[in-house]
């Protein structure tokens, strides 16, 4: 993946997330649309995946054909709603190995703290996509990323649902080596660090907890 920034703007992914930014959506729904954006999603993410040949036999003839090699592939959830996300990827890879981050923000410094860290091993040899729905100030995005790489992690991707200006150009600045996917930017940061226009508190709506 070359570019820093890619933008899905596929008439489903952008459809989709019209639905779920509005605030009249259940959390069913916006659960079950969150899945079947991170399907469309995972489809742009996952290009130029490492494949490797396998020997089948078709009804006519033997053939060397492509399969993703899917234990070189690590997805990390940022928690908890990168597991929205992540659900719907490991729908279409069901081989990736899967690795949890839990940060939360300390209210005095702002600054995110680590509270749970569970990687697969051998992350220097996978292609490693983090998830997380909201880009927002991206204090925690560079802070897991910074995990990913402290544990051996040089092939890393990005995914998101939304990003905000501010967080794109702090990742850009921390790991400029790190492309990001998403389907939308939108306009600033508010000033709890919410992103507006937005959709919310991404997992309050998914697991409706407000
Ligand atoms: N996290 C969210 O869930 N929503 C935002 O708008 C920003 C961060």
């Amino acid at each position: 993946m070359s570019q820093h920034l890619t933008l899905v703007d596929h008439p489903l992914v952008q459809h989709k997330l019209t639905i779920m930014r509005d605030k009249e959506t259940s959390t069913k729904s916006f659960r079950q649309l969150l899945r079947e954006i991170s399907h469309l999603l995972a489809y742009e993410v996952s290009r130029n995946l490492p494949m490797t040949d396998v020997r089948i036999e078709t009804p006519l003839e033997a053939m060397d054909a492509p399969m993703i090699e899917g234990k070189k592939l690590a997805l990390v959830s940022i928690l908890r709603a990168g597991n929205g996300l992540l659900d719907g990827i490991l729908d279409l890879i069901p081989a990736a190995r899967v690795g949890f981050v839990g940060l939360y923000r300390d209210e005095e410094t702002l600054q995110p703290v680590q509270y749970y860290c569970k990687l697969p091993e051998g992350l220097e040899d996978r292609l490693v996509i983090a998830v997380d729905p909201m880009l927002a100030t991206g204090n925690s995005s560079v802070a897991a990323i910074d995990l990913l790489k402290e544990a051996g992690a040089a092939n890393i991707r990005f995914l998101c649902l939304l990003a905000a200006p501010e967080g794109i150009a702090r990742m850009k600045e921390a790991h400029p080596d790190v492309p990001i996917v998403t389907a939308a930017v939108d306009d600033h940061l508010n000033e709890m660090g919410y992103i507006v226009p937005g959709l919310g508190d991404a997992g309050d709506r998914m697991y409706g907890t407000k």
